[in-house]
């Protein structure tokens, strides 16, 4: 039985190790596996010797739960010792902070009295907890636990097999992740140490989301093109649109004739709200150019690859959301820029309603 249970448990390691990866936390690599997404524990009330016990009444502290019955020959002893183990390679004032709970899936033989005495030969704080069948079977379904009572032989004794993994779950009580059956106590107390230590719970640095350096999602500007599109920028667009886009400071007023000065082509414009081969168009084939004032004809005085260099500075001084809208990857109604009267009005590919 026991190289069943065994086998059982590595075939559910080895789905487990393809649902969730390693993680790194501020430099501390987990022996655990984390879990890509915390998982919100469901309130499910279980009974101990000393009254109910639900995970939520351990907030502020880990909790390690380990699923098992106290008939078991080796795996859940072996399990058990190791926990103990691995809270004694932790300070008293840490292991204070972790609760370590017990949970019969063998109700039938486990009363919560046999469990309770179960449980304190290991440790006089450890918890032993079960319920009935129905909140079992919910409790291991929402932990990806599994367990099947074997036939009895003659003698009535039966046998359980249950995933031998041991779950953690944080302060937040967010389940994070599990130690596969083999993890050696040292490494279990590595990551207790950083889960102690560390006063932001794990879940909330998970839910958080990497950290982000503020680069457009989606869209990459290669930084060489930028540089090179500001050199270009400099030489042939910046005595008319200004050195830093911002255009000529008059550009709305429209003149006599009904021509405009150079407008922005920074954020503060609506250059964005054109797609990207308007922009270039405009910039190879020039505008208004019967107008005394106009935007002149790039094609001759820049190749294509030059164009793009530019149009890629300009990008560069857009907040994401234009970005995103230029690219195609969102809809939004723009803001109240001012547009130029005389120029074809942009019409935004596709306007939010
Ligand atoms: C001689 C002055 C001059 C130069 C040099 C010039 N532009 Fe312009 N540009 C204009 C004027 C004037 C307009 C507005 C024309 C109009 O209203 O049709 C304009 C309009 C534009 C627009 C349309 C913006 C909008 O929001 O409608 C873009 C894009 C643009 N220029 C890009 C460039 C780039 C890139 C360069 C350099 C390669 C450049 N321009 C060089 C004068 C200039």
């Amino acid at each position: 039985m026991k190289r069943l249970s065994i086998l059982l448990g590595s075939v559910f390691i080895s789905i487990v190790l393809m649902v969730f990866g390693f993680r790194s936390f501020g430099g501390h690599k987990f022996n655990g596996l984390v879990l890509q997404e915390p998982m919100k524990i469901p309130p499910i009330v279980m009974r101990a010797d000393s009254g109910p016990v639900q995970l939520d009444d351990f907030r502020g502290r880990l909790v390690l739960l380990y699923f098992g019955y106290t008939s078991c020959p080796d795996v859940c002893p072996t399990s058990l010792a190791n926990i103990k183990m691995a809270l004694n390679g932790l300070t008293p004032e840490e292991s204070a902070q972790v609760q370590v709970i017990f949970i019969s899936v063998d109700p039938a033989r486990d009363t919560p009295e046999a469990l309770g005495k179960y449980v304190r030969l290991f440790q006089d704080n450890f918890i032993g907890a079960t319920g009935t069948r129905e909140e079992l079977d919910l409790m291991t379904s929402a932990f990806g636990a599994k367990y099947k009572i074997n036939q009895p032989d003659a003698g009535g004794n039966y046998s359980v097999d249950h995933t031998s993994f041991t779950i953690l779950i944080d302060r937040n009580g967010y389940y994070i992740l599990n130690f596969p059956h083999g993890t050696t106590s040292t490494q279990m107390s590595e990551d207790l140490r950083y889960l102690i230590e560390n006063e932001m719970p794990i879940s909330a640095q998970i839910l958080a989301g990497p950290t982000y350096t503020p680069v457009v999602c989606a869209v990459t500007l290669i930084p060489s093109h930028v540089d090179g599109g500001e050199w270009l920028y400099q030489h042939h667009c910046a005595q008319c649109h200004g050195a830093d886009l911002a255009g000529n400071p008059q550009w709305q007023t429209e003149l006599a004739d009904g021509s405009h000065l150079p407008p922005p082509l920074d954020k503060s414009g609506s250059a964005w709200q054109y797609s990207e081969q308007d922009l270039i168009n405009i910039i190879k084939e020039g505008r208004n150019l019967d107008k005394p004032i106009h935007m002149p004809a790039f094609k001759s005085a820049l190749a294509n690859w030059e164009v793009k260099f530019i149009v890629t500075y300009m990008k560069s001084k857009w907040d994401i959301n234009q970005l995103n809208y230029q690219h195609g990857f969102m809809t939004l109604t723009p803001q109240a820029t001012p547009t130029l009267s005389a120029s074809p009005t942009p019409t935004p590919a596709a306007p939010s309603p």
